[in-house]
């Protein structure tokens, strides 16, 4: 939905409202390719089953010359799955004039007739490509072609044990897609907020959804690194359990299978975005000094701060066979991936806290996360241009998101009225003020039913339904700026 604005010379009205997200539209065309003579009549109504080949799948737009068909985008995610050295491609198609609803940055949902694609290889030579077709709001159709050796045929074989240059392949199951797929609600793992906005993200990235209107709400940010935990080692580490133990299994949400143990190690869009500092994120609250749940290992703490060899989780990592983890998909230990969550542990301090990287802030990132003002672009350079692109479409209701609006004082001591409304789903407002030279600027007061004063930073409380109006004042001439966070 568009945020409306209603400016007058001292006044911004922004309504940050949840994005109604336009109801999906099925593909009304069921074939999965239908432009292909040798893949028979497109299939009529919602389909019930993957074809028998990968050719049929839409994939590639000439098949005997292997061209992946344009409206296939491919995507890598910034932190990728672990698939024991294996070469990966991933493609993504929306529908024509769909766009992902990303209501919930951590749990989006797809287009009916969205299909996505990732093909394995080793040493150069395609082994499988899995399909997923998403056919209703509650059902995806999944499947794994094998390839043939001379690369000119894939048909469905899920479950087939091959031999790839002397090595045992496990193409996995259709139980086994389920296992780590169902970790999320709307199937996708790697096509999703974080791992496309990390840096390392290629292709049809976050940016790009944004860019060509392929989104909605629109996130405000469209590139993230996860914040530093003090120790300097922490981002790879968390990286790499996101992806490789938190959007499949360690995760919140009831389908995720190892959830149920109370681990949970994926990261949350709005905690990478400053929302908590790290020491809250589930991935530290649940593992740095905690003891295992699972009858197997009770007892044993998940994470002992400083010290890997006592720490359960490096050991899982580096196990294969049983009671390795990721439990499948995987024979070979990742060794880059166990060095990165060994050196993490290593640099905690001994009573498992993050260390401050400065050592007089006990909390390094909890100024409410909170850009610094300058530097971060202006949702209008002044007021009077905020009016002329309607500020709305550039900014989103998500907590994390932040928004800057640039002024100038009009009178001497002028105050100036920055008026939104908050959606209803977040937790309070972190606000702070910056004049782009010298001159004093002060925030007034956040106006949300009772007045509320507030000083630099200070987050506002929620008011629900509720509308603010702030007031920021500053000599006449002084151009500011005013940078909103929602929690
Ligand atoms: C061990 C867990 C695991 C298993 C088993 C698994 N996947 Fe995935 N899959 C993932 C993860 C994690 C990603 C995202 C990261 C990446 O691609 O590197 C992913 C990505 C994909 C993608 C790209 C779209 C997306 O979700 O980002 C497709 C398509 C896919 N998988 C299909 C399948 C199919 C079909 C099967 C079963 C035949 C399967 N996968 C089995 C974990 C798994």
């Amino acid at each position: 939905m568009r945020l409306s604005s209603l400016v007058s010379k001292t006044t911004l009205l922004v309504a940050l409202g949840l994005a109604t997200a336009a109801a999906a539209v099925a593909c009304s065309s069921s074939s999965a390719n239908g432009a292909d003579p040798m893949c028979g009549a497109p299939v009529e109504g919602e389909p019930q089953e993957v074809p028998d080949d990968l050719r049929c799948t839409g994939l590639y737009g000439d098949w005997d010359a292997q061209t992946v068909a344009p409206q296939n985008r491919e995507f890598s995610p910034g932190s990728p799955l672990w698939s024991d050295g294996a070469e990966k491609r991933r493609w993504i198609q929306l529908p024509d004039g769909t766009k992902v609803d990303a209501t919930k940055m951590d749990d989006w949902t797809f287009p009916i007739g969205t299909k996505t694609w990732k093909e394995f290889a080793v040493n150069g030579r395609k082994v499988e490509t899995r399909f997923m077709w998403k056919v209703r709001a509650d059902r995806w159709l999944q499947a794994a072609y094998v390839w043939s050796e001379d690369g000119t045929t894939a048909v469905r074989n899920e479950g087939a044990e091959l031999e790839i240059d002397g090595k045992p392949y496990h193409v996995p199951s259709t139980s086994d897609c389920n296992s780590c797929h169902e970790g999320r609600k709307d199937k996708v793992l790697g096509f999703e907020a974080l791992n496309l906005a990390l840096p390392g993200a290629t292709g049809f990235t976050l940016g790009a959804l944004v860019d060509e209107d392929r989104i909605s709400p629109k996130p405000m940010k469209t590139k993230v690194t996860i914040p530093d935990d003090g120790t300097g080692a922490s981002g790879p580490a968390l990286a790499w359990m996101h992806t490789n133990c938190g959007v499949s299994c360690h995760a919140a949400n009831d389908s995720a299978i190892g959830g149920r143990v109370g681990l949970r190690l994926r990261l949350g869009w709005d905690d990478v975005n400053g929302a908590r500092p790290p020491a809250e994120w589930d991935a530290y609250k649940t593992t740095v000094g905690v003891e295992s749940k699972s009858a197997d290992y009770e007892g044993k703490p998940r994470i002992t701060a400083g010290d890997p060899a006592g720490s359960l989780l490096v050991d899982l990592v580096e196990t294969r066979g049983p009671g390795q983890m990721p439990k499948i998909g995987t024979m070979v230990v990742d060794k880059t991936g166990a060095e990165a969550i060994r050196t993490w542990i290593t640099s905690m301090s001994g009573d498992g806290t993050p260390k401050p990287s400065n050592p007089d802030d006990p909390n390094p990132t909890t100024d409410g996360g909170t850009p610094a003002p300058t530097g971060s672009s202006c949702l209008a350079d002044s007021i009077a241009e905020a009016e002329a692109n309607d500020t709305a479409e550039t900014a989103n209701a998500m907590p994390g998101a932040t928004g800057t609006f640039c002024g100038t004082f009009a009178e001497d001591t002028d105050v100036d009225h920055v008026a939104f409304t908050a959606p209803a789903d977040f937790a309070g407002i972190s606000m702070k003020l910056s004049a782009s030279s010298g001159g004093a600027v002060a925030i007034v007061s956040a106006n949300g039913g009772a007045p509320v004063q507030l000083g630099q930073g200070n987050p506002v409380p929620a008011v629900r339904g509720g509308s603010y109006l702030v007031k920021v004042s500053g000599p006449k001439g002084l151009a500011y700026r005013l940078t909103l966070t929602l929690r």
